[in-house]
């Protein structure tokens, strides 16, 4: 079916369609008012504007919070889809034990609050409540072909690391941006990646990103 686009397409709102069916918004908005507490440095919202595709169709994002990342996404590519990938759980570092109790106390409505404020997009919205790896898995069988991908969720190198090798088996081509390249870990888990890969990596000091590559589009 190569160059029949029209298939493709058709195929594609198929299996978003699928998708939404499992993971389905609530028939109301959460009663919490907008609060965009979330973390998007200058240089890291330059990197997804600069690299991102304005007309991208299909774009999933790693690590969503309360949405605020997602949403400069939805309004920088008006056509596209967007997939969130989130545990709605927090990372380790906003977990009570972590001593940082501001993070701690928005645990407990954290998708409720992203709910309400990523509700004006929801028809271009589906929150997908995993862990990353396993959502990616999920989106792969079921044959989706996202454009671009943006990683922020746990900045562990192992997880970092186990994002970039799943984005890069089953979507090669694709651009991926990553946030935290000033962690030690992330900056680790992704020089790694460029190297064993040998993928051209291009990087700002809050972000990094793999640039898509057509040749490899499958
Ligand atoms: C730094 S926050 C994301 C910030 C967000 N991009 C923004 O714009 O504010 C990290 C997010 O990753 C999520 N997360 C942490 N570990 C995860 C995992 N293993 N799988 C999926 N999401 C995870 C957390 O629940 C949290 O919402």
């Amino acid at each position: 079916m190569d160059g029949d686009s029209s298939f493709i397409r058709s195929d594609t709102t198929q299996a978003i369609a699928q998708l939404r069916a499992r993971y389905p918004w609530p028939p109301e908005r959460p009663e919490f008012s907008e609060d965009w507490f979330g973390w998007l440095a200058d240089t890291t919202a330059e990197m997804l504007t600069g690299q991102c595709p304005p007309d991208a169709r299909l774009i999933v994002e790693c690590g969503t919070w309360k949405g605020l990342s997602a949403k400069a996404l939805l309004l920088h590519a008006p056509a596209a889809h967007l997939i969130c990938i989130d545990t709605w759980l927090g990372s380790p570092e906003h977990q009570p034990a972590s001593g940082n109790q501001l993070w701690a106390d928005q645990l407990p409505d954290l998708i409720e609050h992203c709910r309400a404020n990523l509700w004006p997009w929801r028809d271009r919205v589906t929150l997908l409540r995993a862990n990353s790896p396993d959502g990616l898995k999920e989106l792969a069988e079921l044959g989706l072909s996202p454009d671009f991908f943006y990683i922020d969720s746990e900045h562990s190198f192992d997880h970092v690391t186990k994002e970039l090798n799943l984005i890069t088996l089953h979507w090669p081509g694709a651009i991926i941006v990553g946030d935290d390249y000033n962690n030690a870990a992330v900056k680790l888990a992704a020089d790694t990646h460029a190297t064993i890969t040998g993928r051209r990596m291009v990087s700002n000091p809050s972000a990094f990103c793999f640039p898509g590559s057509p040749e490899e589009t499958p």
